[in-house]
Order: C-alpha cells, then sequence, then structure tokens
C-alpha cells in the first residue's frame, strides 16, 4: 500500500547542513530544502557569498545558520557542525558540496595544485560526513555528496578533479555500507553541465555552452532547480530504501564520453597561449 506521498512539508522539523552552501549548486539545494520546510545551515570560506546565500534561503522560508569555515579545516568543521545543531536542532540531512575546480594539462598542474583540489573536494567531503556522524546517526539521518561527471570518465585537464570525485563516490559507497546500520543512508548526485554556476565558468563558461549541449542526449544545459529537486528528494522519506547510489544528473551527458569537450577545451586553450594544435 502506498502510504507517503510528496508534501510541501516533507521536511518539516529537518535541520540540513551544506558545505559551501553559500553560492551555486549548493545554494539552490538549501533553497528547496527550505521550500519543503527544513531549517538549514550553510558554511563557505566567506562571510559575504554566506550572507548572500542566507538571504535567499531565508526567503525560501527557512531559518538559517552561518559558519565562516574552510572544509580542508577539519576543526573548523567540526566546530560549524556543532554550533549548527545547536542552534537548529540535530542535523538529519547533510550536504558535502564544497568543491573546487581549475583547467590545466596534468603536465602544468603542481603537486600543491592537485593537492588543493583533493583537499577541499575529498579530504573535505570526509571531514564534513565525519563531523556529522553523531548528528546523523541521533536523526538516522543521511548524507549527500556533490561529485561530477569526471569520476564516471577521464574529461582531459581534470586531472585532479576526477581524482577527487572518483574518491568521493568510493567514499560514499563505503559509508553507505558501515553506517546502514545506523539508519544513515549516503548517496551522491553526479551534477551536468549546470548553467550560471562557478564550475560552469571554469569550464569555459557561455562559450563552451554549444559543446556542452552537443555532447548532451537532452541537448540543453542543466539549470540548478535540476540538481536541487533531486537533491531535496533525497532528503525526504520517499528516498527512504535509497542508499550508496550515484545519481547522475545531466541530461544523459556522461553516456557520450568526454571526447568533444576534450577537443574544444583543448583547442582554448591552445589559442590562449597563441599555439597551433
Ligand atoms: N592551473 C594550474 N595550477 C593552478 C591553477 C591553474 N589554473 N589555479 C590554481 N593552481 C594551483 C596554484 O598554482 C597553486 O599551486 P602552486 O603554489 O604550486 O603554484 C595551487 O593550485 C593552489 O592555488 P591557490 O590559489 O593558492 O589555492 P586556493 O586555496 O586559494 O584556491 C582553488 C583553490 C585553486 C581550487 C581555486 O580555484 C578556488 O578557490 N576554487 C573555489 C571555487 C571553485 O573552484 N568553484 C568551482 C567548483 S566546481
Amino acid at each position: 500500500m502506498i502510504t507517503d506521498f510528496i508534501s510541501p512539508h516533507a521536511l518539516r522539523g529537518q535541520v540540513a547542513f551544506i558545505t559551501g552552501g553559500g553560492s551555486g549548486i549548493n545554494l539552490a539545494i538549501g533553497r528547496a530544502l527550505a521550500l519543503l520546510g527544513a531549517n538549514v545551515g550553510i558554511c563557505g570560506r566567506t562571510a559575504e557569498r554566506l550572507d548572500a546565500g542566507r538571504k535567499l534561503i531565508e526567503a525560501a522560508g527557512a531559518t538559517v545558520f552561518t559558519a565562516v569555515a574552510d572544509v580542508r579545516d577539519e576543526i573548523a568543521v567540526q566546530d560549524a557542525v556543532s554550533a549548527c545543531g545547536e542552534a537548529l536542532g540535530p542535523i538529519g540531512f547533510a550536504v558535502c558540496g564544497a568543491a573546487g575546480n581549475f583547467v590545466a594539462p596534468a603536465e602544468a598542474i603542481s603537486p600543491k595544485g592537485f593537492r588543493t583540489v583533493v583537499e577541499i573536494d575529498l579530504l573535505g567531503a570526509f571531514h564534513a560526513a565525519h563531523a556529522c556522524f553523531e548528528q546523523l546517526r541521533q536523526t538516522r539521518g543521511s548524507l549527500l555528496f556533490v561529485s561530477g561527471g569526471q569520476s564516471y570518465v577521464p574529461f582531459a585537464y581534470q586531472a585532479h578533479v576526477g581524482a577527487a570525485k572518483a574518491g568521493i563516490d568510493n567514499l560514499m559507497a563505503n559509508l553507505a555500507l558501515e553506517w546502514g546500520r545506523y539508519g544513515i543512508r549516503a548517496n551522491s548526485i553526479v551534477p551536468g553541465p549546470i548553467e550560471g554556476t562557478e564550475g560552469m565558468n571554469r569550464m569555459g563558461g557561455a562559450d563552451a555552452a554549444a559543446i556542452w549541449k552537443a555532447m548532451t542526449p537532452l541537448g540543453r544545459m542543466g539549470k540548478l532547480e535540476d540538481v536541487a529537486n533531486v537533491a531535496a528528494f533525497l532528503a525526504t522519506p520517499l528516498a527512504s530504501y535509497i542508499s550508496g547510489a550515484r545519481i547522475a544528473v545531466d541530461g544523459g551527458q556522461n553516456l557520450t564520453g568526454s571526447h568533444v569537450f576534450n577537443r574544444a577545451i583543448g583547442e582554448a586553450l591552445d589559442a590562449s597561449k597563441g599555439e597551433a594544435r
């Protein structure tokens, strides 16, 4: 018998915590969760971004907690998670979304550059998941990781990001396996090319939109709400038996591989250096 239907109050009384929640996809997820009744904690590196994010999430109906915390700093993340729990109540949905990216040929990425992205994306996700564990155990809540298409197939000039995103998906699966016994679910969401995000700006921006559309079976860029709505679904009881899943919200983009992107971005990099390819 079907007993649970989506309700506009599906997350009433719930608390979400989102790393990198002051902008982009993570902010859109915060707004979607707020529309379903959740209160939302966000952390990020700059107070200005967090303040701007706070206003938008509040406008969607939530009480909002903010904390300046770089996900690379495990103590700062632990403090933010504890303070969020004290301010809003125990966290029931933790989104490990903070990410860093730049486009560069593998030979031009310094060890520090590689390490920086792995520290933000992968280590930062572990810091947040680990810090949220006790609260999630209390609420029998769930974790959502924001992965990337680079986790499925190699994208040229994204060696550092691919390593980090593949690590995130493996971490997600491991936590789903280990923490299921506490009633904690863990899943990844894999956004495709989402228009208007900093990530897209770093990967060619509006100039690359035609390329992305050409390599996406649905023939369009994704919208912030395409991703946020799936994230919100995963937070609700409607997803109560989904754990360990890597869910692509990419218009089918990864079905086609990355070859069109590789050629186009390579030509753009060469052109910016004035080199013939
Ligand atoms: N090509 C090659 N190396 C690069 C680079 C590029 N375009 N951009 C940064 N790096 C390297 C730096 O040179 C440095 O290494 P080095 O000291 O050996 O030269 C290393 O990366 C760290 O850079 P730094 O600017 O000191 O780090 P940061 O902590 O200030 O910034 C980044 C982190 C590099 C990930 C930055 O892009 C960022 O802040 N991103 C956050 C936002 C974002 O990327 N959003 C999109 C998410 S999809």
